[in-house]
């Protein structure tokens, strides 16, 4: 079985880099609520070491978060870090308290004591940048714990139980801003828990494949195809685990960039040789979205639109017990949410939800417990040209996001030109893989020029492209100007119906990625 590291969440904003830091090193992880495991659910996950994460909370308050005893039962070695190394001190009998003197960000700490966490990174006498973000602080210590390193806010911010294997960190070694906070997570999995850090995606690929055929059996799996890497790489995978008992569909909606549908019908055609049902259904979408101008009107077309399609096409194929989808970890981890209460839709996102209900078939996601640069490096695994895996994401909806306002099919082909300028130009210019996303969309907005000696009166369009490591928060790209204006130039002689270009330098938050 893989070894695997359990982390045990209490709702810190960084949970998820631990997890990260750890598969970078090649230890298989999981994260989970601290308030969902249970002892029998503990001793069957097995876990080979524990990491328990930094929280909100204030362990001096009753009521708030505290690891299931038998986390320090198992006789595996545990790290405690910020909050989880607070709930840890008092939780085996030590004392935290309401510090006077906060830490947030930038710290240093003083390495008073070596410690096999240390091991090879830090010695004895060494100061060592580290990140932090604290206000309780520990100020006794359980039984058979020492101190291992100081700072200023903390004077008890690295301690080692080394006979039990028991670690606590104030600060945060999963950030890039601890810069040998790998390293650390590194002896604690690799020398102090032993792990033999052989987690590699050929060895992902060689289980997956065995857990898509045990799930399956003998059914048939039919999978939507949008043209990303994530249902690309699915579809990859299982046409490996089960062959021709798979059927792709891939929807054409008339609303991709351009070039994409011989891109992806050529990818699994003629390059993997998978069966693939094409619909062409362009006129279909393009009708449901006439007179459509509202944004969440139109996802919801488009979404329902795809459904029936898809929906229609499987029965033709003679329909299927399960559906794939190309989930991935960070959509199935079920973060620890303190505030409550439901979160508002800012948008609505479509993929094929809905689907698997109204046709009654069973889930099969074998990407769910991968981030999105994993997916990449299985995509690689698997032989997926590299053009195609390092893609920028496209959202379900296309275009018809990107043209605020009615979605006609004139509009959709002047988006479509100027986009692929847009994105040749960043292509040429050895920008694309430093850019998380980028765009062009088209305005609602005709505005006067001069072409020649000859009066214009087109459209206007916007370029985005942002910078990101999820989605989630995003950052304009900051071109140099030579390069706006080569686009710029080149989109309003060569697109007819654009006559003027603007930069978007919009942030997420406040804005979003997308302008619907
Ligand atoms: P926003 O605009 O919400 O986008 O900042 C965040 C990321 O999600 C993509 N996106 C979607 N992806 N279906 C998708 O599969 C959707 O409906 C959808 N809407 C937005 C967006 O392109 C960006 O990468």
């Amino acid at each position: 079985m893989t070894e695997r590291v359990l982390i045990l969440d209490f709702g810190s904003q960084v949970t998820q880099l631990i997890a990260r830091r750890v598969r970078e090193s090649g230890v298989y992880c999981e994260v989970h609520p601290f308030n969902k495991v249970d002892d029998a659910w503990l001793r069957d996950f097995a876990p080979k070491a524990i990491i328990l994460s930094g929280g909100p909370a204030s362990v001096t308050l009753a009521d708030t978060p505290r690891a299931a005893p038998l986390v320090f039962e198992l006789g595996v070695p545990v790290l405690g870090i910020c909050y989880g190394e607070q709930t840890m001190v008092a939780q085996l009998g030590g004392t935290v308290e309401t510090g006077t003197h906060r830490e947030f960000g930038r710290a240093f700490l003083e390495v008073v004591k070596q410690c096999r966490l240390f091991d090879g990174v830090w010695a004895p006498g060494d100061r060592e940048q580290v990140w932090m973000s604290h206000g309780d602080r520990v100020v006794s210590l359980p039984e058979g714990f020492e101190v291992v390193g100081t700072s200023d806010g903390a004077p008890y911010a690295a301690i080692a139980d080394e006979a039990r294997r028991f670690y606590g960190v104030q600060f945060h070694p999963e950030v890039v801003h601890t810069p040998d906070g790998a390293k650390l997570l590194r002896n604690f999995t690799h020398e102090i828990a032993g792990c033999k850090g052989d987690w590699t995606m050929a060895a992902f690929r060689e289980q997956a494949i065995e857990r898509i055929r045990e799930q399956v059996g003998d059914g048939r799996v039919i999978c939507g195809l949008s043209g990303g890497v994530d249902s690309s790489v699915a579809a990859v995978l299982l046409h490996e685990a089960i062959g021709d008992r798979l059927t792709c569909v891939f929807v054409d909606t008339g609303l991709l960039r351009a070039g994409e549908v011989d891109e992806v019908v050529g990818l699994f055609r003629g390059h993997f040789n998978i069966p693939l049902v094409h619909v062409d259904a362009g006129e279909l979408f393009l009708g449901k979205l006439n007179g459509v101008t509202d944004p969440e009107v139109k996802r919801k077309t488009i979404g329902a639109t795809f459904i029936d399609v898809f929906e229609a096409e499987a029965k033709k194929v003679g329909g299927a017990d399960f559906l794939a989808q190309g989930t991935l970890y960070p959509d199935v981890i079920e973060s620890v949410s303190f505030a409550g209460g439901p979160s508002v839709t800012i948008k609505s996102h479509h993929n094929v939800g809905g689907l698997p209900e109204r046709m009654n078939m069973a889930l099969v996601e074998p990407l769910r417990e991968l981030f999105k640069d994993e997916v990449r490096r299985l995509g690689e695994e698997l032989g997926l040209p590299q053009r195609f895996i390092g893609r920028h994401p496209f959202p379900g909806p296309g275009l018809a996001i990107r043209i605020p306002g009615e979605v006609t099919r004139d509009r959709v082909e002047i988006l479509q030109r100027a986009d692929a300028i847009y994105l040749e130009e960043i292509r040429n210019a050895g920008l694309y893989d430093a850019i998380w996303q980028a765009f062009a969309v088209l305005l609602p907005v005709r505005t006067v020029g001069v072409m020649g000696d000859e009066r214009s009166y087109d459209y206007a369009c916007a370029l985005r492209a942002v910078t990101s490591t999820d989605g989630m928060t995003a950052d304009y790209y900051p071109f140099d100007h030579g390069f706006l204006g080569r686009v710029a130039t080149r989109i309003i002689n060569e697109v007819r119906g654009i006559n003027r270009v603007t930069y978007d330098i919009t942030s997420k938050p406040p804005g979003t990625i997308e302008w619907e």
